[in-house]
């Protein structure tokens, strides 16, 4: 597909940083920002109110079909850009950070139904370009014709590290080593299972950010995304 602008993919594992990186790229970029892992998420959340267990593939693929055929499942923009998760008229952005919500998106995640039903969604916002879109498989299947693409990691104890200050940041004092346990099971949930599986695309630059701050980490995306949007324009 030719495009104006870039779709640019960032994938990696859970803590390496994407939700804070894609953020800041999409701001100075003016791109429009799509965080995939926000849909599974909705999709976990609205199965345990309907009395699903995350592990039934038929239920819950029925489920994820029905939120997306029926418009329930809804992504808009706030004031300042930042993506809004709606399920019917009701908000839901804030409830999807919790951790037992994460864990239930990595099971749902693993349902071929679910996935086909999401597939959809993403690619829905991100056809026209100008998109910075971060998850696990934005690069290998949602866009596999993405103009920019990295994948983003970190070492696990950094990453552990990070999601234990986080829920520090909120008030929050988590268990250092299973918070690690956790971050480690579903990674390998992730890269496991048969469907669009984690893995780096041929074509991601791959960047680890264990040693980089954010800022570095943002100043080189930027800059490699810079440099395709000038070559897709010249076109
Ligand atoms: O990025 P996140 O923590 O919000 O993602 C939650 C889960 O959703 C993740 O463990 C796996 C799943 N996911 C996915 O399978 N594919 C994506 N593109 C994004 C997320």
């Amino acid at each position: 597909m030719s495009r104006s602008r870039p779709v640019v993919a960032i994938d990696g594992p859970a803590g390496a940083g994407k939700s804070t990186v894609t953020r800041r790229v999409a701001e100075e970029l003016g791109y429009l920002l799509l965080g995939t892992g926000a849909l599974y998420r909705a999709v976990a959340l609205s199965a345990r109110r309907a009395g699903l267990h995350w592990g039934d593939g038929v239920g819950v693929g029925a489920h994820a079909e029905r939120l997306v055929e029926s418009g329930e499942l809804t992504v808009a923009r706030g004031p300042t850009g930042e993506q809004r998760v709606f399920l019917g008229v009701e908000e839901v952005t804030a409830l999807l950070g919790d951790q037992s919500v994460g864990q239930g998106a990595s099971e749902v995640s693993t349902h071929p139904a679910v996935r086909a039903a999401l597939l959809e969604v993403q690619r829905r916002v991100g056809a026209m370009g100008g998109i910075v879109a971060e998850g696990r498989d934005v690069g290998t299947v949602v866009f596999p014709d993405a103009e920019a693409k990295f994948f983003l990691t970190a070492s696990l104890a950094v990453r552990a590290e990070r999601r234990y200050r986080e829920l520090l940041g909120q008030g929050i004092a988590g268990d250092l080593a299973a918070i690690q346990q956790e971050v480690e099971e579903r990674d390998r949930r992730d890269r496991e299972r048969a469907v669009a599986p984690l893995r780096r695309a041929d074509d991601a630059m791959k960047i680890d950010s264990s040693t980089l701050s954010a800022e570095e980490v943002v100043a080189l995306i930027v800059e490699h995304v810079r440099q395709i949007a000038r070559e897709l324009e010249a076109k």
